[in-house]
């Protein structure tokens, strides 16, 4: 048996302890009050921050298609870097994700990097067209547990309500991307004062909300499994809560971004400030804050989603949608959660590990670290600070938003089943 200690670390942020890894099982042999001297491989982790593998069911890692902007292996290595050790790729790709055999590739090539496990998320409609629904019984035979049409809405009621009822059936997630595309045509920000200021169409709030709505209501009459992509704003978060009130089962994620930016960012009109849906105000942050901490919002999920330069630095109409997520997410949450006090390391590891992983019913992530569960762990250092730089991501693309923004968290190792897949020592 091969074991590896990590010696001296606090699981969720709570009293020092050591941890015995069995390498080829993957799997937490011992926890204990004596470090494990005598292991094959011993790492001191200084104190340092040990959660659960964290899992991101909303990331694009752009294979096939733009494998300029990124692969299954650089997203896997961003991942890593990050502290995951799971993610859901989305279907938006070229071409879509939409017949098992797609699929199938999507998994196994992330399997055979070995880096994170990549989970494809299959189309709900056939090319992302919003027409004709995919064969979502067969994509679930091969594996997929969640399907989406993320980029795009499914705005269509009758085939939502169709959608709807397949995936109760074959027991799958339905994520839903809430846009209405009526009232989004040309909008490239937040609806609203600065907008106005800029000279940029916006895109309302109700565009947003009004899909939340009527999804919800289609949720309590046909049942299933529906979850919200990138919550953005406060009339959203009280939609759910009064969904969540009526017993309707609806799952909520909040991406990083507009909890630490607002459209202020869009002042320099940098493309990099462009995402959709936009970055909003003041107050739909604070209330996208407040609905994670009280479990109105269920998770946090990237949307890490990597764009080449000459779709980022042009003029701001033109840029393309999206920002990098996965090497700055946990820095993120810390920073708004957990430096000022709000939350602790155990709601880090419930949002961003621990729920996801129960959502997509995922057996072997988000786990307790205990004797017998798998070895899906990240160390992080609380207090190291660093500062984000594009061109110093793992990613194939730069479009981070935090550019020169100094974060006082930082990853240190990520372990897959035992098999470390980050170090920061050798980065
Ligand atoms: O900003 C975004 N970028 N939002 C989306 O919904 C899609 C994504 C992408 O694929 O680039
Ligand atoms: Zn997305």
């Amino acid at each position: 048996m091969t074991t590896l200690a990590l010696n001296n670390v606090r699981p969720y942020g709570e009293d020092v302890t050591n941890i015995l890894i069995d390498v080829a099982d993957g799997v937490i042999d011992a926890v204990g009050e004596n470090p494990f001297d005598d292991a094959d491989e011993v790492m001191d982790c200084g104190g340092n921050v040990l959660l659960p593998g964290l899992v991101d069911m909303h990331v694009h890692l752009r294979e096939p298609g733009r494998e300029d902007t990124e692969t299954i292996a650089t997203g896997s290595d961003a991942a890593a870097k990050g502290g995951f050790t799971a993610v859901f790729t989305m279907a938006n790709t070229s071409p879509v994700i939409d017949q098992p055999f797609l699929a199938e590739a999507v998994w196994a090539k992330g399997q055979e990097y070995g880096k994170c496990d990549v989970y494809p998320v299959g189309s709900i409609s056939q090319g992302l067209k919003g027409e004709q629904l995919t064969e979502i019984g067969l994509m679930s035979r091969s594996g997929v547990r969640m399907f989406s049409d993320d980029g795009k809405c499914v705005n269509d009621p009758q085939l939502m309500r169709r959608a709807i009822e397949y995936a109760k059936a074959h027991d799958v997630v339905l994520a839903q991307h809430a846009e209405d595309h009526r009232m989004t045509e040309g909008s490239v920000a937040h609806e609203g004062e600065q907008a106005a200021r800029l000279g940029l169409r916006g895109w309302p709030r109700v565009a947003e909300e009004s899909i939340v709505a009527r999804d919800a209501i289609m949720t309590r009459d046909y049942g299933g499994r529906y979850h919200l992509c990138h919550a953005s704003t406060e009339g959203t978060v009280e939609l759910l809560r009064f969904a969540k009130n009526q017993g309707i089962d609806v799952t909520a994620e909040v991406t990083p971004h507009p909890l630490m930016l607002t459209d202020e960012k869009l002042a320099t009109y940098d493309g990099l400030s462009r995402v959709n849906p936009p970055l909003r105000e003041a107050r739909d942050a604070e209330a996208l804050k407040q609905a994670l901490l009280d479990g109105t919002v269920d998770v946090v999920a990237t949307d890490h989603a990597p764009h080449g330069s000459e779709d980022k630095c042009v003029e701001f109409e033109n840029a393309k949608p999206g920002m990098l997520g996965l090497e700055t997410s946990l820095a993120v949450v810390h920073r708004i959660f957990v430096e000022p006090g709000l939350a602790d390391w155990r709601f880090v590891a419930k949002v961003m590990s621990e729920r996801p992983a129960e959502i997509l019913r995922l057996k072997d992530q988000g786990r307790p670290i205990n004797v017998g569960e798998p070895a899906n762990l990240v160390l992080v250092d609380p207090e190291s600070p660093w500062t984000a730089h594009g061109d110093e991501m793992a990613s194939k693309a730069s479009n981070t938003p935090y550019e020169g923004i100094e974060f006082s968290a930082r990853v240190v190792g990520t372990w897959l089943r035992g098999t470390q897949t980050y170090d920061s020592k050798k980065a």
